[in-house]
């Protein structure tokens, strides 16, 4: 089937490289010439693992296209999936420019049956508000469809391809006629509910797990009270298929492009319509806790101040395996230790920091072990594969102190303590 997306951001690229490796002709068209250009020639703008090799075979498939005119990508495609950005305006509400340019785009251009996908994560009841601006533009039949999607960051590839399921929210029956054939290749539940249910599946899947990872940070605050340990008992507890292990790592909390963002929406959805979430408002104030704790315990061990000392964070990145920075909880674990006048050096493997954008400085390392000069502490912020190897013993010898805090419990204690470290891991005494 021939399909289009707008926007080549990174639900677009994925979602449309994904759909051409499974048999479908994709046209990717963004505002942005220079952009189609560089993916024309194999330039990929963000960081993801496998999407290269994706991408490259769908170019040379010739399945897989790049354009900025949208009139002639969509002659005879039957489908088109909106994947453009909705970023987070200040006051926590979602822009929706571009998904309202889109759409009266989409309807300039239509000249027969089409179904329209809303891809990008939007608030509930757009897709109303999608068909009644293509309305306004065109004649044609045409049907709007909420299909959301589930892609984590450094995963996006496997989970657009093994899905635990895809959603489908609309009325239509020939809508989701087209669509199942769309999605034929994927071996997985296809739920179809109405529009609104599936937009709120999306910010109800983010929130849940969201909820979760506060839920096992909270219980780490209470090992630490108590000479209990919270990987045990988030082991205990994960066995139990109603609880379910993913999800149960305690640390410095969530962070990334999606959960805070998708939060902070549900709790201004819930403020807006005066419905109490509770729940919402208790993740966002246990994520906001868990990098405190942190410090606090950090600061605890140097007699009450962290002033004037060299503290060495390893990660900058929200989570291993990309260069998003987003809301990264390692950048806002430094932000505490700068407001306490810690002289903060930081180390990642590929993301970086930029003072006049986070509005404080960090001094950036080379390696782990240049940070660790000197340094009073070094902080385990994001747990990289590569800082398995670290030679922790070498490490200590550089530093002016000895304390360790492995903020995502990640080494081996056995290997910590053996180098001669005081270790503080999360949720353990
Ligand atoms: C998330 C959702 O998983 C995905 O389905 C959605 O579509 C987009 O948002 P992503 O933001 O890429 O994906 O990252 P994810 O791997 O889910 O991690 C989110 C955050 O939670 C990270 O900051 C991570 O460090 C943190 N996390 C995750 C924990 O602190 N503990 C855990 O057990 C798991």
């Amino acid at each position: 089937m021939k399909l289009v997306v707008v926007g080549t951001g990174y639900v677009g690229l994925v979602s449309g490289a994904c759909l051409a490796d499974v048999g479908h002709t994709v046209i990717c068209v963004d505002v942005d010439a220079l952009k189609i250009e560089k993916l024309k020639s194999g330039v990929i703008p963000i960081f993801e693992p496998g999407l290269e090799e994706v991408v490259q075979r769908g170019v040379e498939s010739g399945r897989f296209l790049f354009t900025t005119n949208l009139k002639e990508a969509m002659e005879g495609a039957q489908v088109i999936l909106i994947a453009v950005g909705t970023p987070s305006t200040e006051d926590g509400s979602v822009n929706m420019a571009y998904v309202e340019s889109a759409a009266r785009d989409i309807g300039r251009a239509m000249t027969e049956y089409t179904v329209v996908i809303d891809k990008s994560t939007v608030p509930v009841g757009t897709t109303e508000w999608v068909h009644s601006i293509i309305r306004h533009e065109t004649s044609c039949d045409f049907d709007v469809v909420s299909v959301p999607e589930f892609l984590r960051e450094g995963h996006a590839i496997q989970d657009f391809m093994k899905p635990h399921r895809i959603v489908i929210g609309t009325h239509s029956t020939k809508a989701i006629n087209i669509l199942l054939e769309v999605f034929s290749a994927f071996q997985c539940p296809k739920v179809i509910m109405d529009e609104r249910s599936a937009e709120l599946t999306k910010y109800a899947a983010n929130s849940f797990l969201a909820m979760k990872i506060g839920f096992i940070n909270e219980i780490a605050s209470l090992c630490e009270r108590l000479g209990a340990d919270v990987d045990q008992v988030a082991k205990g507890i994960g066995l139990d298929p109603r609880i379910g292990a993913d999800f149960l790592r305690a640390g410095l909390g969530w962070g990334g492009s999606c959960f805070p963002k998708d939060v902070r929406a549900l709790k201004n959805l819930g403020d807006g319509l005066g419905v109490s979430l509770p729940i919402i408002n208790a993740s966002l104030d246990m994520n906001t806790m868990s990098r405190q704790r942190v410090v606090d315990r950090l600061v605890s061990l140097f007699d009450g101040t962290i002033e004037g000392k060299k503290i060495a964070v390893l990660g900058i990145a929200f989570k291993p395996n990309t260069d998003d920075t987003r809301e990264s909880a390692a950048i806002a674990l430094m932000q505490i230790l700068k407001e306490k006048g810690a002289d903060v050096y930081a180390y990642d493997p590929i993301a970086e920091f930029h003072s006049a954008y986070h509005g404080f400085d960090v001094k950036i390392g080379e390696s782990p072990y240049h940070i660790a000069q000197d340094a009073h502490a070094i902080i385990l912020a994001t747990e990289w594969h590569e800082f398995t190897d670290l030679d922790l013993t070498r490490i200590k010898q550089f530093m002016a102190d000895d304390v360790m805090v492995d903020a995502r419990n990640f080494f081996d204690p056995v290997r910590v303590k053996e180098a001669g470290f005081r270790y503080l891991r999360v949720g353990n005494k």
